[in-house]
């Protein structure tokens, strides 16, 4: 027993491993429990479906989000919207397609195995309608940044009037979480902007948490399965490590040990 006392910090450590360990951050980003993190972390449905509602009414007219399909609305592990509830949703946007037999494009409404609508056709019209600065794709942007989640619900609440000392150019804003302070889109969330459909009250604070939510799905559809797998893993070491301690103690019971 002594020795399973042992090496049970070894085990600790293992499950702290596990954890999504953060790196040393130099501004102090806003905290927020999020429930996909740690070990057992799953997606809150509410929030994901909350989030694609901020994304899609207020987001979606800059950002796209290119690697997701209508159908990917309603599969497990995501916001699980029902298969009917996805396709109304599809459907509620025009999707170009084609030629037709005539040799022409036609719009028609979104089926589940479109891709999500981008906003702009192209990143130059992008840019030409925000100033020069690209609204960038938003399906693994949670990746793409630092401070991943706890950044990007950061910013959505940092903006402030700048500092006395400091200029801005038209269209230029001050966020203190940005890089440089800097950035080219504008504050986005106020409160009650949103009139969320299962009726939580839509904060900014909601409302940041709720999209950064989904966004957090979108790059990284599988962690519940991933945490899921991960938690065996750990349940077979441990299993592991206790046979092999019993093995080892009956293979060395046949030695004396002097001391
Ligand atoms: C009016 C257009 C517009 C809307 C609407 C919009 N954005 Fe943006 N967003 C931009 C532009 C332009 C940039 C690039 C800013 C820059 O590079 O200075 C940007 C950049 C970002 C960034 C990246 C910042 C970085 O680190 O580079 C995030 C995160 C972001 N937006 C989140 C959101 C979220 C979430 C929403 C919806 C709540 C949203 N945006 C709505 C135009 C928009």
């Amino acid at each position: 027993m002594k020795n399973f006392i042992k090496i049970l910090p070894l085990l600790f450590l293992l499950i702290g491993f596990s954890k999504n360990s953060n790196s040393a951050e130099k501004v102090e980003y806003l905290k927020t429990d999020w429930s996909f993190k740690g070990l057992f972390g799953k997606f809150d449905r509410g929030a994901l479906q909350r989030g694609y509602q901020v994304y899609t009414e207020v987001c979606a007219s800059c950002h796209s989000m290119k690697y997701l399909s209508y159908r990917n609305l309603a599969e497990e592990g995501g916001p699980e919207f029902s298969v009917a509830e996805a396709k109304a949703i599809a459907a509620s946007f025009e999707v170009n397609d084609g030629p037709n037999d005539d040799g022409e494009m036609f719009t028609r409404p979104g089926k589940l195995s479109d891709k999500f609508v981008m906003p702009y056709d192209n990143v130059k019209a992008a840019q030409a309608a925000n100033g020069g600065a690209y609204p960038p794709d938003m399906s693994v942007l949670v990746k793409a940044r630092g401070g991943g989640v706890d950044y990007i619900y950061s910013l959505l609440q940092g903006y402030e009037d700048p500092p006395a000392g400091i200029t801005l150019d038209d269209g230029v804003y001050y966020n203190k979480y940005m890089y440089g302070n800097k950035i080219k889109m504008p504050n986005q969330l106020s409160d009650g902007l949103v009139v969320y459909a299962d009726g939580t009250e839509a904060s900014v604070e909601q409302m940041s948490k709720d999209v950064t939510t989904f966004l957090m799905w979108s790059a990284e559809p599988h962690l519940e399965s991933r945490h899921k797998m991960g938690f065996k893993a750990i349940v077979y070491l441990i299993i592991l490590t206790i046979l092999v301690y019993f093995s080892m103690k009956r293979i060395w019971s046949r030695i004396e040990t002097k001391v």
